[in-house]
């Protein structure tokens, strides 16, 4: 800022007072000097009014020349203020909208003390503050209150690193908001002099978005992996029950020959010849699932109501869970739109989920749950990423807050033959084949759980209107 006077502005009006000056005399000489002189002659006659006609005349003159040229300049000086000044307050007002609307938060803090002298509203959105409020606190203070450590190295020494530098600097901060929750926040701190003193500009920037969109792309990533093993295992697991299938036929006929043979045998000879059928047929149920598990689909797609195909698979254990203790709550949106797939494929998925949920509960004690809980909701949703919509889901949630899984499992348990419950006949089929059925109905399944509390899955299936254009 320029704050020496203006030389070109005194030249300016030096010569424009007086070039003023000369044509106010020239006129007050030409034009009405004369009659005025002539008005003081008639009125102040003879010599003994001579000093009073010169004072009249003098005194007149000087005040009309310098009021004259004083009006027009001083109003040519606020004319000129006018405009700087409307100038200012245009430019004043952009850079406040600037400042306002920036997508960063900004903060303004003075060098000595680190008292924040002024915040735009997204610098207090970011820390959950009202802007009034920060005003005047030190920024130090402020942020080291709320920092706190967080497993990928964010840490409170990160205050200190940034405020360290003496020009500007960067650092990731992992902050707790007043709700309690933590959020990911990106500084940045860089000074300008200003008059005498220094001023520190703090750039706030919530990356809370960026590492859900990561994360959100990561999870994608995960369910590609996991759709590409499932393939291939599919065809190999496929290829080994074909070839299994038919010597497995054979052995449970044999032995079906053998029990059916009119001969007297010892006990010990039934129960030999009855275990391989049973062990025969226990086998031919896993070699069932495997072939499931690698089908591909071949009925036709048809339009399937969920909240029928729900209300029915649960009926199918409502004695099971009212005999354990466990209350079962259905919450299906009203207006759940149809969707479109294969009934018996995804009724086996439902199925499932319910199965393993019953498990879960009836594996874990009242005296640990208090009240034993499976509930499912359906309900549609918009997708949206990246600000798109990806389309309308219909989004179904099994919850049970039975044994929950162990951490380490959690990435194992879609894995074909991933199984906690061998002794109690599990195959550990169920979620695989489940997340192939999904994958194919271009849907997908997560889970979340908790060991000792809760297990969560969702699945999602896309709501089509032109069915046979996008399922698989
Ligand atoms: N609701 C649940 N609660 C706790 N664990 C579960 C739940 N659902 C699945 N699991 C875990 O995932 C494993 C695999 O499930 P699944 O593929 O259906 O096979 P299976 O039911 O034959 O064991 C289960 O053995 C169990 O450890
Ligand atoms: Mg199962």
């Amino acid at each position: 800022m320029k704050t020496r006077p203006n030389l070109r502005l005194i030249i300016f009006f030096t010569l424009l007072t007086s070039a003023l000056t000369m044509v106010v005399i020239a006129t007050w000489e030409k034009v009405l000097r004369p009659p005025f002189y002539a008005w003081v002659d008639r009125n102040y006659p003879g010599p003994e009014n001579a000093e009073s006609r010169w004072k009249i005349e003098q005194r007149t003159e000087h005040f009309f020349i310098s009021m004259t040229v004083d009006v027009v300049v001083v109003s040519i000086l606020l004319m000129l203020v006018d405009r700087q000044q409307r100038r200012l307050v245009g430019s004043e007002q952009r850079y406040r909208a600037l400042f306002e609307h920036a997508h960063d938060g900004i903060g303004v803090v003075q060098g000595g003390d680190f008292k924040l002298v002024e915040v735009n509203s997204k610098f207090a959105k970011t820390l959950e503050c009202d802007a009034r409020e920060l005003a005047g606190r030190n920024v130090r203070e402020l942020l080291a209150q709320r920092v706190v450590e967080s497993s990928n190295g964010h840490s409170p020494n990160s205050i200190a690193r940034l405020f360290a530098s003496s020009d500007a600097s960067e650092e990731e901060l992992m902050l707790r908001t007043r709700s309690g929750d933590t959020r990911l926040v990106g500084l940045s701190y860089s000074t300008i002099p200003a008059n005498d003193e220094r001023l520190i500009i703090l750039l706030v920037r919530d990356l809370s978005m960026r590492k859900r969109l990561e994360d959100e792309k990561e999870e994608m990533q995960r369910q590609l992996y996991e759709s590409a093993k499932l393939a291939s295992l599919g065809e190999l697991s496929a290829g080994v029950a074909h070839e299994i299938n038919n010597p497995l036929n054979g052995v449970i006929n044999f032995a079906q020959l053998l029990k059916d043979e009119p001969v007297e045998r010892t006990n010990f000879e039934r129960q030999m010849i009855d275990g391989i059928i049973d062990e025969g047929g226990r086998i031919a149920e896993i070699v069932r699932g495997l072939l499931t598990f690698a089908r591909h689909d071949e009925n036709e797609p048809r339009q399937i109501n969920l909240a029928e195909m729900i209300n029915t698979s649960i009926a199918l254990f409502g004695r099971q869970f009212a005999k354990d203790g466990v209350r079962v709550e259905i919450d299906i949106a009203p207006d759940l739109p149809p969707v479109r797939g294969d009934v018996s494929r995804l009724r086996q998925v439902i199925v499932n989920m319910i199965s393993n949920a019953h498990y879960a509960l009836k594996a874990k004690s009242v005296a640990a749950t208090g009240e034993k809980l499976f509930r499912i909701k359906a309900h549609s949703l918009e997708k949206i990423a990246s600000g798109q919509s990806h389309g309308s889901v219909v989004r179904l949630e099994f919850y049970d807050n039975g044994t929950g899984i162990n951490r380490k499992d959690i990435p194992r348990v879609f894995d074909p033959f991933f199984t906690t419950r061998r002794d109690s006949g599990g195959t550990g089929l169920g979620l695989s084949i489940s997340f192939g059925i999904v994958r194919d109905h271009g849907g997908m399944i997560s889970v979340s759980s908790e060991e000792g509390r809760y297990t969560r899955f969702q699945i999602e299936l896309p709501i089509v209107v032109q069915a046979e254009q996008q399922y698989v």
